[in-house]
């Protein structure tokens, strides 16, 4: 039973296929965290040494210390001085609160959390959820705990909802909380910037709190709401894991306190920086889920534990057929494009197999840079002069489909949606405005704002048979305030805005049900799972050095499964080793093409048509096959990675040379995933091996020159 109540000892127990996590109620009152790591392994409570400096309720004495108690839910100012999953400031203007236990139950299927993006139930799923009292403010807490058996997931929610008489303010909401025995581990994440997103990093926990967070509004390419938490020594393959992830495209806190009995705790949700909201009487808040998920084998297994989760339980459906091959317009054409030179565009890529034309940035409003437009979103008439119905038919009549860019959330002060509605972006009244791509944020808390981009959306693409929607966002909240809303309601803002991007997807997809979203923040700046929920797949980055991609692809993997990302050839400048290599690494992901094909030579289009037939061959390895990292290129000054279908019959390898690599350095690769007793054929070269043979390992040597990389796509007779 994935979720059982042991009576006699107030002990719940949830239970994953490997995994098990365990909370007592303690005193009768308070969830006490006693579990959580391998299934099978004795179940007991951690306790510290006694504290001095302890504060404890009067009823209960000095034996129960918040302070040295594993909490399941810490509250602030409950004499628990660590970080706190929950503060709530009452009328009283203090934000003590004290969450009692009340009830539980057990159900199948999970809770609705209204308006967010949530992880599919499947037949085993299980929901727990917890009900708790705080009897002065009169607010009452629902944990969730909803248990993917078959996946080695569990994740966490909170809805509370406020029953007293008095409104309240919820200041810092983590739906997950976890504390662990010792801190002797390393903490995981990605870190970056615009173009170069997904560094990964490690290092071995310090007393204190350590974070990463976005407070931008959305999750950002600086840090990802990904974290992972391990044993000292974990490698690829070995050693305990303990990951992490937020449903949620805002900005975020994961964070982590080691507490001064060297025992940890980690927290992932809102946080409190930028985070606040007004509970009124007999109003509902819910937080977002949170993921979580352990391993004994490793960073290897924690990657493919979250691929399967995802493409399962977050992705839509259409994520998991074949994705198209894509010519996007932006690094070739910029501001510059028209439908004489679009046409073009779709009749040479049909001709080489490309699958859709996407029209990025540029056709709509008065855009002819990024100064003004957006928020028009009409064609440009002098670009389109028959309208956007007549120029996607001629799309379509040139033998591909057809993808269109755009940015619902911004406007530019040069826009007729601005000189109407001023009032409708984020600003500070009497405070100067704060520009970024010489663009402001409109409101997305505001229904009008959502409504209006809901009729324009219609208006322009209702009947003309998109294909699919680039959903880009290129500057992140600040000054965030809005004339239209009171004083108490301002700090919601942000939250209340990822509510109003949700909707606007949620009203998308069910408008445009054929087209598929790809999400694009300057490339990987919104690199959610949030977003996964409606994209199928996410563009990777605005860099497409394919030294650069080398790294960005690698750390956007250690989470996120290769389906999710866009990888784009740009242009080779007409030399065929650089166009190899690029094609070999944007082949990690999900291949597409960046560059302007009707100043390509006849060889150049020749050879991208034999490479798209070649990635057809075998696309659904990357696309939903297990991925094995070999040598990680922030290690070493290469990556060597493949996939491999579940049975092991299939492979697709790659090893991508950085440009400082040592000619002659070889390397012992071992194909765990091959089966021992089948004999593989290399496709792409005819040599054959024995599946025994690359268990063992195939020595590879380093080529040390610029743009080298091998490929072996490898089937089992
Ligand atoms: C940023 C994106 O990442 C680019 O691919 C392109 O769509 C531009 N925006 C267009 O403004």
């Amino acid at each position: 039973m994935p979720i059982h109540f042991e009576r006699k000892n107030q002990r719940f127990l949830l239970t994953t296929k490997n995994t098990a996590y365990a909370f007592d109620i303690g005193a009768g009152r308070y969830l006490v965290h006693t579990y959580y790591g391998k299934k099978g392994k004795e179940i007991s409570a951690f306790e510290g040494a006694p504290l001095s400096f302890g504060s404890y309720p009067e009823s209960l004495g000095d034996k129960w210390n918040p302070d040295e108690i594993p909490q399941e839910c810490p509250f602030f100012d409950s004499g628990d001085y660590r970080i706190s999953a929950l503060r709530i400031e009452g009328k009283d203007g203090t934000s003590v609160t004290d969450f009692v236990y009340q009830s539980h139950r057990v159900f199948a299927g999970r809770n609705d959390i209204p308006g967010f993006p949530t992880a599919d139930a499947d037949e085993k799923t299980k929901t727990l959820e917890i009900k708790m009292v705080d009897e002065v403010t009169g607010c009452v807490l629902y944990l969730y705990y909803t248990v993917f058996y078959e996946d080695d997931v569990i994740s966490r929610s909170m809805k509370i909802e406020n029953k007293g008489k008095d409104t309240v303010t919820i200041e810092r909401c983590m739906p997950i909380s976890l504390d662990m025995k010792g801190c002797d581990y390393h903490m995981v994440s990605l870190w970056g910037t615009h173009n170069a997103e997904c560094n990964i990093q490690r290092f071995p926990l310090h007393h204190g709190v350590q974070s990463i967070f976005s407070r931008r509004g959305s999750s950002s390419p600086q840090h990802n709401p990904f974290l992972a938490v391990s044993s000292p020594k974990a490698t690829e393959t070995k050693g305990d894991v303990y990951a992490f992830n937020l449903v949620f495209s805002g900005s975020f806190a994961d964070e982590i306190e080691v507490d001064q009995q060297s025992n940890t705790r980690v927290q992932v949700g809102l946080g409190s920086d930028t985070f606040a909201y007004t509970l009124e009487a007999g109003e509902t808040f819910h937080s977002p889920e949170a993921l979580m998920l352990y391993t004994k084998n490793g960073f290897g297994e924690m990657s493919r534990l979250f691929h399967t989760f995802i493409r399962k339980h977050i992705m839509p459906p259409c994520a998991l057929e074949k994705h198209p091959v894509v010519l996007n317009t932006w690094e070739a054409c910029y501001f510059d494009i028209d439908e004489q030179t679009l046409f073009a565009f779709a009749e040479e890529s049909s001709k080489i197999g490309i699958d859709m034309l996407v029209m990025d940035d540029g056709w709509f409003g008065a855009r002819n840079d990024d100064h003004a437009g957006l928020g028009d979103w009409y064609p440009n008439p002098e670009k389109f002069k028959n309208g956007m119905k007549s120029f996607v038919k001629g799309i379509h009549e040139r033998g591909v489909k057809f993808g269109i860019w755009i940015e619902p959330e911004m406007v530019n002060q040069d826009s007729d949606l601005y000189r109407a509605h001023p009032d409708w972006c984020l600003r500070v009244e009497g405070r100067e405005l704060l520009l970024s791509r010489d663009q402001l944020v409109l409101n997305m808390a505001n229904p009008d704002v959502v409504a209006y981009l809901k009729k324009s959306f219609d208006a322009t693409f209702g009947d003309v048979g998109i294909d699919y929607f680039k959903w880009d966002m290129n500057r992140h909240l600040a000054a965030v305030g809005s004339p239209l809303v009171s004083a108490e309601k301002q700090k919601e803002l942000r939250y209340r805005y990822v509510m109003g991007v949700y909707d606007l997807l949620q009203y998308m997809r069910a408008r445009f049900p054929d087209a598929i979203i790809e999400s694009c923040s300057g490339g990987g700046g919104r690199y959610d799972l949030g977003l996964m929920k409606y994209g199928f797949q996410i563009w990777t980055s605005d860099n497409t050095d394919p030294y650069a991609r080398i790294l960005i692809q690698r750390g956007a993997r250690l989470p996120y499964p290769a389906s999710t990302m866009s990888c784009h050839v740009s242009d080779p400048h007409e030399d065929m080793k650089s166009l190899d290599f690029r094609y070999k690494v944007a082949v990690g992901g999900m291949l597409g093409y960046e560059l302007n094909i009707l100043k390509m030579s006849e060889g150049v289009k020749k050879e991208i048509a034999r490479q798209i037939k070649e990635y057809k061959s075998f696309e659904d390895l990357i696309r939903l096959g297990d991925y094995y990292s070999l040598v990680c290129p922030f290690e070493k000054g290469y990556a060597a990675y493949y996939y491999a279908d579940k049975e092991g019959t299939e492979i697709l390898f790659s090893l991508l040379e950085q440009e400082n690599c040592q000619k002659g350095e070889t390397v012992l690769l071992r194909f765990t995933a091959a089966k021992a007793d089948k004999v593989y054929t290399d496709v792409l070269s005819g040599k054959t091996y024995l599946g025994s043979d690359l268990k063992k390992g195939v020595r590879f040597s380093l080529k040390g020159e610029k743009f080298s990389a091998e490929m072996m796509h490898l089937i089992a007779k």
